[in-house]
C-alpha cells in the first residue's frame, strides 16, 4: 500500500489481528495495533507526510547522531530517506524469523549523504510482528568502509497513552541522566517511578534491558526490551513546546509519551567491517509485567 504522501509502506499481520505499518520513508514505523485493533502508537493529527521530513509519530529511526549535538541535521538523516525493500539479508538468529511477519529495509548512503557524513555503511532493518502482537525492531549497521566511524544512534518511540498525567515508568528509578533541558547537564534521579507534570527531555543512562510504561487508565503496561541499547530516552513537550511545533496539536502532549531505546552517551565505534546490531522489542500487555529484572 501507499501512504498519505504516495510513498510504499509495508503492513504486517499476525494470525490473531494483530498489524503494524512500515513505510519505506525513513523505516518508520507508522502504526502498532493489538488484536483487538487499539492503535499503540501515537500519531500526531497535525503529522506531516511529506518528504523529507519524518513524520510525528510512529517509531522513527534516529542515525548516525541523535538529537542536534553534532553536525547533522537533528537526528540524522536515516529517518528522512526513502528506504529499500530486501529479499534476501544475510541470515539473522534463527528465533528472529521463526513464526513472525516480517519486513527487511536496507538503507545505504548517497553521494550526497556521503558529502555531510563521509563513511561508507549498510543500514539493514528488520521489523516484525510477533504471533503475540510484539513488535520487534532489529538494526544491523556494517562498516563498509576502509576507516573506522562512529555514531549514536535511537528507536524514537512514540506510544499513545490515555493521560499523561497517569503515565508512570519503571525501570529508571535512581540512574544518571543528561538532561537536555540543562545543556545535557548530568543528574541523578531521586524519586520512585518517574510521572509526568512538566516538560521532560532526558537520556536515561545505563538503563536495565527492561523498561516499563505503566498507562493507569488504560490499565495497559508497555514493555520495552532491548539489546545494544544501553541508553532510554524519555520525552514529553507538555504545554508550551507542543504550541511551538507544527506539526503537533497543541493538546496532543496529553496522550503521547516517548520512550526511546538508544545509543547516545557513549558513541558506538565499528572497525571496518564490524556489525553493531541493536534490538528492541515491544509488548503492550494489560497489566504491570517486567519479567526479566
Ligand atoms: C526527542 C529529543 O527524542 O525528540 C527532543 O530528546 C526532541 O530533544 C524530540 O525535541 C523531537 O525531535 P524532532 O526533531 O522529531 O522534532
Amino acid at each position: 500500500t501507499k501512504d498519505r504522501n504516495g510513498i510504499e509502506q509495508v503492513v504486517l499481520r499476525n494470525p490473531h489481528g494483530a498489524s503494524a505499518r512500515v513505510s519505506l520513508h525513513g523505516g518508520q514505523v507508522t502504526s502498532w495495533r493489538n488484536e483487538r485493533g487499539e492503535e499503540l502508537l501515537f500519531t500526531s493529527s497535525k503529522a506531516l507526510f511529506k518528504s523529507p521530513k519524518a513524520m510525528r509519530g510512529g517509531i522513527s529511526i534516529c542515525f548516525p547522531q541523535f538529537g542536534n549535538c553534532g553536525s547533522l541535521e537533528q537526528h540524522g538523516f536515516a529517518r528522512n530517506k526513502i528506504w529499500t525493500v530486501e529479499d534476501d539479508p544475510p541470515p539473522l538468529h534463527q528465533n528472529d524469523s521463526l513464526g513472525k511477519s516480517f519486513i527487511d529495509l536496507l538503507l545505504k548512503p548517497t553521494e550526497e549523504d556521503l558529502k555531510c557524513w563521509p563513511h561508507g555503511f549498510e543500514f539493514r532493518l528488520r521489523v516484525s510482528l510477533a504471533s503475540d502482537g510484539n513488535l520487534i525492531l532489529i538494526s544491523r549497521i556494517r562498516n563498509i568502509n576502509g576507516k573506522p566511524f562512529s555514531f549514536s544512534f535511537a528507536y524514537h518511540t512514540h506510544f499513545s497513552v490515555s493521560d499523561i498525567s497517569e503515565v508512570r515508568i519503571e525501570g529508571l528509578e535512581t540512574l544518571d541522566y543528561l538532561d537536555n533541558l540543562c545543556e545535557r547537564e548530568r543528574f541523578t534521579e531521586q524519586g520512585d517511578a518517574i510521572t509526568f507534570e512538566s516538560e521532560v527531555d532526558r537520556v536515561y543512562l545505563s538503563s536495565p534491558l527492561c523498561v516499563a510504561v505503566l498507562d493507569h487508565e488504560k490499565k495497559r503496561t508497555y514493555v520495552m526490551r532491548k539489546e545494544g541499547l544501553p541508553d532510554t530516552v524519555v520525552w514529553n513537550p507538555w504545554e508550551k513546546k507542543s504550541k511551538a511545533m507544527a506539526d503537533f496539536g497543541d493538546e496532543e502532549y496529553k496522550q503521547m509519551l516517548c520512550v526511546d531505546g538508544a545509543a547516545i552517551e557513549r558513541n558506538i565505534v565499528l572497525k571496518p567491517g564490524e556489525e553493531w546490531t541493536g534490538r528492541m522489542e515491544l509488548a503492550a500487555v494489560p497489566s504491570s509485567f517486567c519479567s526479566d529484572d
